[in-house]
């Protein structure tokens, strides 16, 4: 039955809107196409590759997961910048940026809501994506190398909502980062390091706001940035995978 739904969507959004035309007509009208910037940069015959890319016929939705975790990443990424305008990064501070943007700023508490759910929707979509790699085997050579990117990707997008956690700076954040830090603390060997390295100090304190602040800032979105895109080459050199 879900399948016969999604069928009919899709069905449905071949016939009304042609994504490649809508393309191709955004595109001509921003110069991309038979314009200036095409007749300086000839894009048109990359575009066109690009664009026009067959999808092979066993490829289903499940294929699609890894496109939407994607896409929830750009929404991240728009709403983290429009929440940095405001938010304020220390402990006097924090709290009271954050109740700022929920209660007074213009749509901030919209902003904040939909940094707050796409960034639960970006794990569960990265688990499918995980799933659906896993369960068609394409963890297998020739994609071993772009697997061991992708278990990096999950990994940095659970460090993502980890650090994002703490900013609020109220007594949940407090705690679970001490709970969260602790428990890395835990790791034998390493753990005292890890548990310092952390929090910048024995306790939970603006240090740790610091540090838990510029990782999900600056640190994360570029390594995320640069595991993308060897993820995308990857894809895209080796083709998505054949069916089972
Ligand atoms: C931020 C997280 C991630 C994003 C945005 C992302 C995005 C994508 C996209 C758009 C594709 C092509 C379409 C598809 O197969 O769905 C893809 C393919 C792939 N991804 Fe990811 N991915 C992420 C995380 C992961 C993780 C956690 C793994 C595994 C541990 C992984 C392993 C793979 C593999 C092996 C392929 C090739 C699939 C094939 O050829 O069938 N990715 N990814």
């Amino acid at each position: 039955m879900m399948k016969n739904f999604f069928k009919k969507i899709i069905d449905w959004s071949n016939k009304r809107l042609d994504l490649t035309n809508l393309a191709e007509i955004f595109l001509s009208f921003s110069g991309l196409l038979y314009g200036e910037l095409d007749r300086r940069l000839e894009l048109h015959e990359a575009l066109q590759k690009a664009l026009k890319k067959p999808v092979p016929k066993h490829v289903n939705f499940s294929f699609c997961f890894g496109g939407i975790t994607f896409l929830l990443f750009l929404i991240q990424v728009f709403t983290g910048i429009l929440l940095a305008l405001y938010y304020r990064p220390s402990p006097e501070a924090a709290y009271e940026s954050v109740r700022h943007i929920t209660n007074d700023v213009t749509l901030g508490w919209l902003i904040r809501g939909v940094h707050r759910w796409a960034s639960t929707l970006m794990i569960i979509f990265v688990i499918f994506h995980t799933l659906r790699v896993f369960l068609t085997g394409v963890y297998k050579p020739p994609r071993e190398l772009n697997w061991m990117v992708g278990v990096c990707l999950f990994g940095v997008t659970l460090i993502f909502g980890f650090t994002g956690y703490l900013l609020p700076w109220d007594q949940l954040a407090y705690w679970a980062t001490t709970v969260g830090t602790e428990i890395a603390g835990g790791v034998p060997i390493i753990g005292d390091f890890l548990l310092l390295m952390m929090r910048g100090g024995k306790e939970v304190s603006g240090e740790t706001l610091t540090r838990f602040f510029t990782g999900h800032v600056i640190i994360l979105p570029l390594v995320v940035f640069i595991l993308l895109g060897l993820h995308f080459l990857m894809v895209r050199r080796q083709g998505i995978s054949g069916p089972l």
